[in-house]
């Protein structure tokens, strides 16, 4: 069976884009391939954090993985930092990489903008690395995300083939080069507010998102004022019509009805009907996850799942890590 491996970062609450670029795959994964699905704490200090609302938000995204129906039985559901694999293996993986690279990735350019008060932390260049080395020590083969990730993952294989030729030979390579698997409608949802612009749970403009938390009053609101166009058509056309075509997309994606059916539904409607039709296709799906959470929240169970999947993720993340070290001569053994 072949291996998975993503994560999300608890840098804030995830909102839809999380959930159809990420999620929605995650769980329809979870029964073809050995999973590994991991709450990235130590990526979300890369920016400056509030200490409890992060173990708080931890804590909600692990509850947020099993509300949305990733069942621990078939994928192994954990926090970053309770393998401290993750740590010692990027160390690794940034001694093997230029600044260069990292310099290169648009995520690092936009996210060093427009951080005077508090500095660019340096993690903020060198978590690319970071993301490798969780990618790798798990052997993963595929590595479900959306749009926004490519490049991190054209990194990720430029990096295994690089360590594998300076430190493996051509018949034992160390590391296994993953696959990106990125899902064909809803890779990149955009903001209800600039709809071309990605949908960010980092936005300062809360109405340009939606939160998976968010109440269905919010919900509808946030969709009535999500920005459309003036000719009154409901049509798929990206480049002309963003914002109508991004709501499609949602809708498409909360149904599991395709874009061609809804347009075709929708083709007489005005954008009024639509919006609450999409609204309440929201709720619908997002209720439920909200209920499940909640109660998951309360529970011993998800502390139980939690320790379940670092023993688990700890024991295969620990065996790739020595092969690591001994490929690059560090410490005394193997
Ligand atoms: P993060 O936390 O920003 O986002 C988590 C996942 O959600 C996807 N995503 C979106 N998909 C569609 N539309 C959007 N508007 C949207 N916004 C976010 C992201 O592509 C991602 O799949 N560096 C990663 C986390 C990470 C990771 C990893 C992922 C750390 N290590 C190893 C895969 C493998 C990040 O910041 O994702």
């Amino acid at each position: 069976m072949e291996t998975i491996f993503s994560g999300i970062q608890p840098s804030g609450i995830p909102t839809i884009g999380n959930y159809i670029g990420a999620m929605q795959q995650f769980v329809a994964l979870q029964d073809d391939y050995n999973c590994y699905y991991c709450i990235v704490d130590e990526h979300a200090i890369t920016v400056p954090q509030d200490r409890l609302k992060l173990r708080q938000q931890t804590l909600g995204l692990a509850a947020l993985y099993l509300a949305v129906g990733l069942d621990p039985e078939k994928a192994t559901i954990f926090i970053q930092s309770e393998v401290s694999a993750h740590a010692e293996a990027a160390w690794i993986v940034q001694c093997n990489t230029t600044i260069g690279e990292l310099e290169r990735m648009t995520q690092f350019k936009d996210k060093s903008q427009n951080n005077g008060r508090t500095g660019v932390s340096a993690a903020l260049l060198t978590y690319p690395p970071l993301m490798v080395a969780d990618i790798i020590l798990y052997n993963a083969n595929l590595v479900p995300v959306g749009e926004d990730q490519k490049q991190h993952l054209e990194l990720t294989r430029d990096f295994v083939e690089r360590f594998n030729n300076r430190y493996g030979t051509a018949d034992q390579p160390i590391l296994i080069k993953p696959e990106v698997k990125i899902p064909k409608h809803g890779a990149r949802i955009m903001s209800l507010q600039e709809p071309t612009k990605k949908m960010s749970k980092s936005d300062t403009n809360a109405k340009g998102y939606i939160s998976m938390l968010d109440e269905p009053a919010a919900i509808r609101k946030k969709i009535k004022s999500a920005v459309t166009d003036s000719s009154g058509k409901i049509e798929y056309d990206v480049e002309n019509k963003p914002g109508i075509s991004n709501l499609l997309t949602i809708f498409s994606a909360m149904t599991g009805e395709s874009i061609a059916t809804l347009a075709e539904r929708y083709k007489d409607a005005g954008y009024g009907e639509f919006k609450t039709d999409l609204a309440e296709a929201i709720v619908a799906v997002l209720e439920p996850i909200q209920t499940r959470q909640k109660e998951l929240l309360s529970s011993d169970e998800l502390h139980e799942i939690l320790d379940t999947g670092a023993e688990k993720a700890n024991k295969v993340a620990k065996k790739t890590l020595q092969k690591m070290r001994n490929g690059v001569g560090l410490g005394r053994k193997g």
